[in-house]
C-alpha cells in the first residue's frame, strides 16, 4: 500500500510514520534526504540548504527526483509510506505518474489535522536524534534523559529551521501550496483525516484503525 502523509509542519508526521511504518513499509521522508544530503555536502545538500534554512520549499524538479529514485528502489515495490513529500500539486501528479507506470497509485492520504498555535508550539519544543531521527518534546515527549535518545542513544538536536520566525514562514508555504493537496486527494477518494491534536498515543490509535480500513478495501 502507498501512504502518504499530509501535514503542516509540527503536525506530527515524523512522530506518527514511526507507529505505522511496520503496517505500510518503508519510511521515506522528504526532510530527513535533504538534512542527511545538507549533512554530508553532497552537491544535492548544497543545493537544498538555502531553501531549507529559509523555510522555502526545494524546487519540484530536484525533489521529484530524489524522491522518485528512493522510490524506484525494490524494497518499495509493493508500498512506501511517504512523509512530507508530495507537498506541491505539480509533485502529486509527478507521483500519479510514476506509480501509473506500473499499474500503482496512492492507496491513502492521512491528513494530520492540528490548529496553527499548537503548530508552533510543538516545533519551538522539538528535539531530534540525530542517528535514528526519532522527534522529542521538551514538554510533551521528553527524553528519559535530556540531550539523549531513547531509542539509541543517538544525541539530540534542534533544527535551524525551528525557529519562531521560520516556522511561521515554512507555515505560509504549507498553507499556499500544500494545503490545496486536501481537496486533491478528497477527489480520488483516497483522503482520510485524522485529529492530530491529541496526544500521540491517541493520534496513533486513529492513524493505524485508518491504516488498517484502507488495506482491507
Ligand atoms: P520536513 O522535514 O518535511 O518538515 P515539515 O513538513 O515542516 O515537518 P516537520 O518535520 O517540521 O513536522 P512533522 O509533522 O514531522 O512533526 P514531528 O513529528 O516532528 O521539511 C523540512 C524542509 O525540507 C522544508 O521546509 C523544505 O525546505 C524541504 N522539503 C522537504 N520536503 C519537501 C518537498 N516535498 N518539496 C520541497 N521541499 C521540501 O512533531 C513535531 C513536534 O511535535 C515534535 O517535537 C514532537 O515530539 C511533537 N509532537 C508530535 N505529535 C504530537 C502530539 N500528538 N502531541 C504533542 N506533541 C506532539
Amino acid at each position: 500500500m502507498y501512504t502518504v502523509l499530509i501535514g503542516a509542519p509540527g503536525a506530527g508526521k515524523g512522530t506518527q510514520a514511526t507507529e505505522v511504518k511496520p503496517e505500510v513499509g518503508p519510511h521515506l521522508a522528504s526532510g530527513d534526504m535533504f538534512r542527511d544530503a545538507m549533512a554530508e555536502g553532497t552537491p544535492l545538500g548544497v543545493r537544498a540548504k538555502a531553501y531549507v534554512e529559509r523555510g522555502e520549499l526545494v524546487p519540484d524538479e530536484v525533489t521529484v527526483a530524489m524522491v522518485l529514485e528512493r522510490l524506484g528502489r525494490s524494497d518499495c515495490a509493493v508500498g512506501a509510506l511517504l512523509d512530507g513529500f508530495p507537498r506541491t500539486l505539480g509533485q502529486a501528479e509527478a507521483l500519479d505518474r510514476e506509480l501509473g507506470k506500473n499499474s500503482k497509485r496512492v492507496d491513502q492520504a492521512l491528513y494530520l489535522a492540528v490548529p496553527e498555535d499548537e503548530l508552533i508550539r510543538r516545533l519551538s519544543g522539538r528535539w531530534i536524534c540525530r542517528v535514528c531521527q526519532t522527534p522529542y518534546h521538551e514538554v510533551s515527549q521528553p527524553p528519559k534523559t535530556a540531550g539523549i535518545c531513547d531509542k539509541c542513544g543517538g544525541e539530540l538536536f534542534q533544527r535551524v529551521d525551528d525557529t519562531i520566525e521560520t516556522a511561521q514562514k515554512r507555515l505560509g508555504v504549507y498553507f499556499d501550496q500544500t494545503a490545496p493537496l486536501i481537496d486533491y486527494y478528497r477527489a480520488r477518494g483516497v483522503l482520510d483525516e485524522v485529529d492530530g491534536s491529541l496526544d500521540v498515543g491517541r493520534v496513533r490509535d486513529q492513524v493505524l484503525a485508518a491504516v488498517r480500513r484502507r488495506k482491507s478495501i
